[in-house]
């Protein structure tokens, strides 16, 4: 008898995941969290804040099968148009703000293997404050306070360095939203290819390394309110084993693979992020492209 409801007990839990949360803060876990999340699940959480006010997610623990089950994050109602991103893997994403009052997440697992799921906490941001913008893997923060006017400084352990800008200060933005000024830096490994690029243009070319099946991370900055645009000379890359993902364009992540030529990119923040993923043992294979700063107060 005993076994009997239990069993039950854990079919309710499972068919009732999702929901609609509200209140200042609160946690989001996936269901099952951490022994697995069943097969076939479809779970909707949708967080509704106060007016005004916008929501910040952090995420504590990511295990979601790599390419069968994902994490859809939707700006808003669980809609196309509010599509944001798709999370899978087994990596901790970065924390995630929305840009009004409603975030909403969709965990969908396909009818195989499942992983330990996710855990997620979820805060109301009042309009005067940035948020907790996180620490990269390998880095250390240094700064608690995360209103308009704070500053907090970021380092990377040895081996490390640090790509991006180190100082980051909360900031009203032209359309009136506080802000981190720049993204949060990356800590790369100091055998890895990549680094931080400023000034008004430039050249980025996977193939300048000594060995080009090296992956690498590319951090373009500019000012705050300047935007970047990428074009690119040169494109060669094995579909499904090497990739480029690039942050920091109005669409929050586009991946590039194959021969062609890829169009042109646009930022609309102050940078852009490449990430160069290689699993190919091909020799010639990579990318080349220009960059160009357009200035805010430019004619
Ligand atoms: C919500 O905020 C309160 C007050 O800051 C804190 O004590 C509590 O631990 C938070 N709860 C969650 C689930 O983060
Ligand atoms: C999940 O459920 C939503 C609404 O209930 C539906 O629109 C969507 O197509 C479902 N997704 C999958 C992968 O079944
Ligand atoms: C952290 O910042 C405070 C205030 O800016 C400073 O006094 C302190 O030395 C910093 N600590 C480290 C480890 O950088």
């Amino acid at each position: 008898m005993a076994r009997f409801k239990l069993a039950c007990a854990v079919l309710s839990f499972i068919h009732t995941c999702g929901g609609t949360l509200k209140g200042w803060n609160g946690t989001i876990e996936s269901p099952g969290f951490p022994y697995g999340y069943p097969n076939g699940a479809n779970c909707t959480w949708v967080i509704v804040a106060e007016k005004g006010n916008r929501i910040h997610i952090v995420f504590q623990s990511f295990a979601v099968e790599e390419e069968y089950d994902f994490l859809s994050l939707y700006d808003g109602h669980p809609q196309p148009a509010n599509f944001r991103t798709r999370l899978t893997g087994f990596t901790i994403p970065p924390p995630v703000t929305s840009s009004d009052s409603v975030f909403s997440l969709r965990l969908t697992s396909d009818f195989a293997v499942s992983a330990h799921g996710f855990k997620a906490a979820y805060e109301e941001l009042r309009s005067s404050s940035c948020g907790n913008p996180g620490v990269p893997p390998k880095g250390i923060r240094n700064g608690t306070q995360f209103n308009i006017g704070d500053k907090i400084r970021y380092r990377c352990v040895t081996g490390y360095v640090l790509d991006g800008h180190s100082l980051l200060t909360c900031v009203t933005s032209a359309a009136g939203v506080s802000v981190w000024d720049f993204p949060v830096p990356i800590c790369r490994a100091e055998d890895t290819c990549g680094g931080t690029l400023r000034g008004s243009s430039g050249l980025i070319s996977s193939f300048d390394f000594p060995s080009s099946d090296s992956p690498g991370t590319w951090t373009i900055l500019a000012d705050p309110g300047d935007t970047i645009s990428l074009v690119f000379t040169e494109f060669q890359m094995e579909e499904k084993s090497d990739y480029l993902e690039i942050e920091g364009s109005k669409q929050p992540t586009i991946w590039l693979t194959g021969k062609t030529i890829p169009a042109s990119i646009i930022s609309n923040k102050n940078w852009l992020r490449l990430h160069f993923v290689t699993e190919s043992n091909h020799r010639h294979k990579g990318f080349r492209a220009q960059y160009q700063v357009f200035m805010k107060y430019s004619c």
